[in-house]
């Protein structure tokens, strides 16, 4: 095959002449995919180290759960919340039952969960918590990464997120993340909830330090504040617990999930909590008409049970090691820092030699492909099927781009 039978410049040309640049992905155009590995409409196979942000913690599809959306798809797809579905208790009472939680509300997007937290911790601290009306505050981090509404990104830091997106929702207060004295500081009699990821992923794959959980569930608990974690992207296995938090021994008010949720199929996401919190919702007050649908469900059960086993969770804390100890062998050698859980890397290139997006350029080149984030950190999150041969040879791609 030469060059100008190539595939991929025609489709890349296609894909940039229609739709709106809010993106800038790497030049392969993908066709199919299998476990860890996908291929490109010419052929060429990578390795996914990005894993749909974690939305593809099981791999590209999982023989079960491309079964169960099989299954249902000849069943029943959609019947919006105007009406129960035979799929919808058992996925509920699964994700209650591995959340710890009563109750669960089920919507699509990661974003829609956020919001529904947002919501949900407002009336909370209008009705439980007595907080005078429309004065209520959430408390959130800097550099934070929660979704794309307008009210999510008027409490982002990102001058990309935010700018000219206004005018901004008000009732966020933004803190140093870490932080626990400007977390006290921050506190007032109308905090409502502090919302924070676990591990701060585009920010950098950053890992708080030890405590730091603790201590806010600590503060939330003194004031009467709910604390919500944000697991959309750390959850479901992929620091080698079900959740993030769970390695810091909290236990928050309010998960919120999505990504792995959907299994690499579908959107689903959902707000986890105690019949105390989510409670506060009423017929009419909110709601979504994809959310918790028939084939949502059918998936995001399987997921359950495929995270109520504990196989993934025991196989990203076991290969995570491995990950990790090989990323951390190339420091000095380009790599000036390593962060991160399970299979999840935060990696920090010398920016002297490159910039993040040449790394992945230069990494899509060897096959393996991964996402920079800002200025020369690269951040390395494979599917969670990902063998050790597949984990040595991608981070000897990486050791080679850096020579
Ligand atoms: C921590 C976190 N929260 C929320 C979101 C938003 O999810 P979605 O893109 O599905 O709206 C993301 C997406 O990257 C995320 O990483």
């Amino acid at each position: 095959m030469t060059d100008l039978d190539l595939r991929t410049p025609a489709a890349l040309a296609a894909a940039e002449r229609w739709t709106a640049h809010n993106y800038h992905p790497l030049p392969v155009v993908i066709a199919d995919a299998e476990g860890a590995w996908v291929t490109d409409v010419d052929g060429r196979r990578y390795l996914d180290f990005l894993a749909g942000y974690s939305a593809l913690n099981f791999g590209h599809r999982h023989p079960g759960l491309i079964a169960a959306a099989h299954a249902q798809l000849d069943r029943l797809t959609l019947t919006s919340r105007a009406f129960v579905h035979d799929q919808f208790a058992d996925f509920c009472q699964g994700l209650a039952e591995l959340c710890g939680k009563d109750l669960v509300l089920p919507m699509n997007t990661g974003a829609e969960a956020v919001e529904t937290g947002i919501k949900v911790a407002r009336k909370w601290g209008y009705q439980v918590k007595g907080v005078p009306d429309g004065q209520a505050e959430i408390i959130v981090a800097a550099d934070n990464f929660h979704g794309r509404t307008t009210t999510i990104i008027s409490f982002s830091t990102d001058p990309d997120a935010r700018d000219d997106f206004g005018p901004y929702t008000p009732g966020f207060k933004i803190i140093p993340y870490g932080d626990l004295a400007a977390l006290a500081d921050a506190i007032t009699p109308n905090t409502v909830a502090v919302l924070l990821e676990p591990i701060q992923g585009e920010a950098g794959v950053l890992v708080p330090v030890e405590g730091y959980f603790a201590g806010v569930r600590e503060l939330c608990d003194d004031a009467n504040v709910l604390f919500i974690a944000d697991e959309i992207q750390s959850g479901l296995g992929r620091t080698g617990k079900t959740f993030a938090i769970e390695h810091e021994g909290v236990v928050p008010d309010m998960y919120l999930l999505g990504k792995a949720l959907g299994g690499g199929i579908v959107p689903v996401s959902a707000v986890a909590a105690n019949r105390d919190v989510l409670g506060v919702l009423k017929p009419g007050e909110h709601g979504s008409t994809f959310g918790g649908n028939p084939l949502a469900c059918a998936v995001g059960a399987e997921v359950v049970r495929l995270l109520a086993t504990g196989e993934f969770q025991e196989r990203s804390a076991r290969l995570g090691a491995r990950l990790h100890d090989s990323l951390t062998a190339l420091i000095g050698q380009g790599v000036l820092a390593v962060r991160g859980r399970g299979l999840w890397a935060g990696v920090d290139i010398d920016p002297a030699l490159m910039t993040g997006r040449e790394a992945v350029e230069r990494l899509a080149a060897r096959g393996v492909l991964a996402k920079d984030t800002h200025g020369s950190t690269i951040r390395l999150a494979p599917p969670l099927v990902v063998t050790e041969e597949d984990l040595d040879h991608a981070v000897a791609q990486l050791a080679a781009i850096l020579r």
